[in-house]
């Protein structure tokens, strides 16, 4: 895999955030082959040695303490070129295609870190200067349209041009350690798959709470919301992985196929069952960490009053075999009280309790799924307390796998790493295939077109609180709560 890999958009945030510190992990790893180039392109002048400054000033701010090192530093930067022109421009596009990219031996991946309106006219000017070729793979990521009829028209625009085994469609919460994992877990034990259906499980609950607010990008967020922004990709991707059959393989149509049918299992949320499974809200004023934090509508860069969500819940159900009448509680929030990515797969209580404590007990054991901060796994089960207590006393306590702990001195890869490398070496698994995409958004258009129909508001919450009190109503009514 002796490659090109061309960056368009290679002077914006997600390319210095993301993408160059990816790549230099990898380069700083050795997995990166001796001739890889990396070739960045923007409509910003830089000279090579401001460009590479740029690139190390960047690098230093991700890796906090642990400064480049130095023969890293030294291969990754003679890799590094930046060239200003418009992409989009066939002319301009053309001086590059015919002379630094103009060996087409090498393998060529082609990042579009722009917006996707501008997907098209880059992608067709890629095309005509004939970089477009069967060793070529495209890379792209959210948002990928705002609903399933705008997602539509960027795909075609780009399977005009493209196969499909060509287009790689970033979801970064796939490529995180402990969502890998979630396959591992599943399918490499025999521990848990007798036990994943509705025979054995009571339900499952799916957070991701963020303490940070819009992050200095609030007229872009306004547009989307939480339900466009986190549930569309990242949550739908997480209950795929958590509910789909077992592949036949870890190859990608196998992986991608299963998860399919779960998106397509997915009871559809139109009408008043939008009002009864969903819940939305949007942060007031308040408190995070000791520090004030202003309501959404009064963030710096906010441009007007708004009814968008910045929280969503939802109960969604899988209607299958293995999940009927399994409820899957999404939610997920931006200023919350605190950071924490989870997933809770609650077991059912027994059919009948021999010890007289367990009677009162709600069903004890519990799996819980940490993704962030920490990584990790627990396992609650009722335990007898020491003792000479004839009347069997029992806490749950849990097995706790930390991750950290379990691999010490291992580091743990950041998503794009993974991903980026998959990319070099043509694996698709943890990409989002398109009907993926759009079957995910079809689920979401409902909801949103719901929420429009019935005028469903969004409720206030506080800053540093855990969302709307309608919220822990949602799964109330169920008899249940959530799993702080
Ligand atoms: C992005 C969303 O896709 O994911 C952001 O656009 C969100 O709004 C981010 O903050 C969360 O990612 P992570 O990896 O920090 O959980």
């Amino acid at each position: 895999m002796i490659c090109d890999f061309l960056i368009i958009g290679g002077d914006g945030d997600l390319a210095f955030r993301k993408l160059y510190p990816a790549l230099y992990h990898l380069d700083r790893d050795q997995c990166l082959p001796a001739c890889l180039k990396i070739i960045s392109v923007s409509r910003t002048r830089h000279t090579a040695k401001a460009f590479s400054q740029k690139t190390r000033d960047m690098l230093i701010a991700q890796l906090g303490d642990n400064k480049p090192d130095a023969p890293t530093w030294k291969r990754f930067n003679a890799r590094l070129s930046h060239y200003a022109l418009d992409a989009s421009n066939e002319a301009e596009l053309s001086r590059l295609a015919h002379t630094v990219l103009n060996d087409r031996s090498r393998d060529l991946v082609t990042y579009l870190a722009t917006p996707p309106d501008i997907f098209a006219p880059i992608c067709q000017s890629l095309w005509a200067v004939g970089l477009v070729r069967d060793n070529m793979r495209l890379v792209i990521e959210k948002p990928l349209g705002s609903s399933r009829e705008s997602f539509n028209a960027i795909n075609n625009s780009l399977t005009d041009i493209f196969d499909e085994h060509q287009i790689y469609r970033i979801d970064h919460y796939l490529g995180k350690e402990t969502v890998q994992n979630l396959l591992t877990l599943r399918f490499a034990n025999s521990l848990f798959e007798p036990l994943w259906s509705n025979n054995y499980i009571d339900h499952v609950q799916i957070t991701a709470a963020e303490t940070i607010g819009t992050g200095g990008r609030w007229p872009f967020y306004d547009e989307a919301g939480a339900l466009r922004d986190m549930v569309q990709n990242h949550l739908m991707q997480l209950l795929c992985l958590l509910a789909m059959e077992p592949p036949a393989s870890l190859d990608a149509r196998a992986v991608h196929d299963e998860k399919l049918k779960v998106l397509r299992s997915l009871a559809p949320l139109t009408g008043r069952d939008v009002a009864d499974h969903t819940v939305r809200g949007q942060y007031a004023a308040g408190t995070i960490d000791g520090q004030s934090v202003p309501s959404y509508q009064q963030e710096s860069d906010a441009t007007g009053t708004s009814g968008t969500e910045t929280f969503v819940a939802i109960k969604a159900s899988i209607n299958n075999w293995r999940w009927a009448g399994v409820p899957f509680y999404m939610r997920t929030g931006k200023r919350m009280q605190r950071r924490f990515c989870e997933i809770v797969v609650q077991f059912k209580k027994l059919p009948h309790a021999i010890f007289p404590e367990q009677a009162h007990q709600n069903s004890a054991n519990r799996l819980v799924i940490q993704l962030q901060p920490e990584e990790g796994i627990r396992l609650y089960l009722l335990n007898k307390v020491p003792g000479l207590d004839e009347s069997f006393p029992m806490e749950n306590v849990s097995l706790d796998l930390a991750l950290s702990e379990a691999f010490t001195g291992r580091r743990v890869p950041e998503a794009y790493e993974r991903l980026l490398f998959d990319v070099m070496r043509s694996n698709s698994t943890l990409f989002m295939r398109a009907d993926q995409v759009e079957a995910a958004w079809q689920w979401v258009d409902d909801i949103a077109d719901g929420w429009k129909q019935q005028k469903q508001k969004s409720l206030p919450y506080m800053a540093g609180s855990n969302g709307p009190a309608d919220s822990i109503a949602l799964i109330a009514r169920d008899g249940r709560r959530w799993q702080d």
